[in-house]
């Protein structure tokens, strides 16, 4: 992907989304071993700086001032891009927001008082619209599923797989997708932290799940079933899942995810043919369309064929 570096270009597209959870600042103690779940690190003459989840400097004991909720502005900005910080920290301070700003090698990240979350949101919103280009649909949040959201999260299942992805014609009656969600919540390689849902303006658009998979004794996940809202498709919300997905799977420390899809669509994650790992998909049938990513603490030297959770074994289970 090109990086953008046209202002106005950029923010038009800056496309906030919102990790879940809350971070905060630390101190990390000298000479103690960094744990994971840091997010960010800063080393300073004074020391490091790290930004970690709260609940992790909880877990460690770290003390910390500032509770910050996580923007990241997706849009691909170089890193030679002159002024979006600026423009952004400018409306969020007309906002009377303040805001930290952390720039990674792909994307700006912004932090705001926890309190300030929504609002910092719209103002994000807002100045794209004002750019003066289309704004576009997929303003998110992506956060786990909870119990309230099935019922949406089985319909929108069923609305993005009325049409077969593999033949492209119209299901009769309920896509098999729908079950197998079903199955998929009650089963034991269920979890949780990985059925992620995106809202947007309050409506659940797009659901993304992945379980526990095997090959021989080594666990990794298995992704799928994917769908968005068919009218909301092809503005990136599927892609911002599966990044969360993946994001989320290396700080669990994962070792890699499969799936059963396009190569033309999951190439751009970093998605391979699994063979290319040593790992046989669970039909020989399915040839370079079985993918898998390797994470990073992907051990090497794997061989064996993938297993996916139980209920994609059951007669009309599918992946
Ligand atoms: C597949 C799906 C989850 C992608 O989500 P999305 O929000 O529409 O996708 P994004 O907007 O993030 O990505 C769009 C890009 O992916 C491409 N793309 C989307 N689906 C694709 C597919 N099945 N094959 C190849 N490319 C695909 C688009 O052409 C577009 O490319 P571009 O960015 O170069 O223009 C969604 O389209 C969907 O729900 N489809 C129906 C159900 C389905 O097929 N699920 C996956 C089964 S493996």
């Amino acid at each position: 992907m090109t990086a953008e570096k046209d202002l106005h270009a950029l923010l038009a597209t800056i496309h906030p989304v919102l990790r879940e959870g809350e971070f905060v600042y630390v101190l990390w103690p000298h000479g103690k071993a960094l744990a994971g779940g840091i997010a960010a690190a800063v080393r300073e003459a004074e020391g490091l700086t790290v930004v970690l989840p709260r609940a992790e400097a909880d877990r460690l004991g770290l003390s910390y001032d500032f509770v910050g909720a996580w923007i990241t502005l997706e849009v691909h900005s170089s890193l030679e891009a002159v002024g979006l910080t600026a423009a952004v920290g400018t409306a969020l301070a007309a906002a009377k927001i303040s805001c930290n700003v952390l720039a990674g090698f792909h994307h700006d990240h912004l932090l705001v008082p926890v309190a300030d979350t929504e609002r910092a949101l719209e103002v994000l919103h807002e100045l794209a619209a004002d750019s003066g280009r289309p704004r576009p649909a997929a303003v998110q949040v992506l956060r786990s599923e909870q119990p309230a959201d099935r019922p949406a999260i089985l319909a929108l299942t069923a609305a993005a797989f009325a049409v077969s992805p593999l033949t492209g014609l119209p299901v009769e009656g309920e896509p098999e997708e729908v079950g197998l969600l079903r199955r998929l919540f009650d089963c034991a390689d269920y979890l949780p932290e990985f059925s992620i849902v995106a809202v947007l303006d309050g409506e659940i658009v797009g659901h993304v799940i992945s379980t526990r998979g095997r090959v021989g004794e080594l666990e990794l996940l298995g992704l799928g079933p994917i769908g968005v809202l068919p009218r909301l498709q092809r503005h990136g919300i599927g892609s911002a899942l599966m990044k969360e997905t993946v994001v989320r799977a290396n700080a669990a420390g994962e070792r890699g995810i499969a799936l059963l899809g396009d190569p033309d669509y999951y190439a751009r994650f970093g998605f391979v043919p699994s063979t290319s790992l040593g790992v046989e998909p669970p039909d020989p049938a399915w040839g370079v369309h079985f993918q898998l990513l390797p994470l990073a603490v992907w051990p090497g030297g794997v061989s064996g064929t993938f297993r996916y959770a139980g209920p994609f074994n059951e007669p009309s289970g599918v992946a």
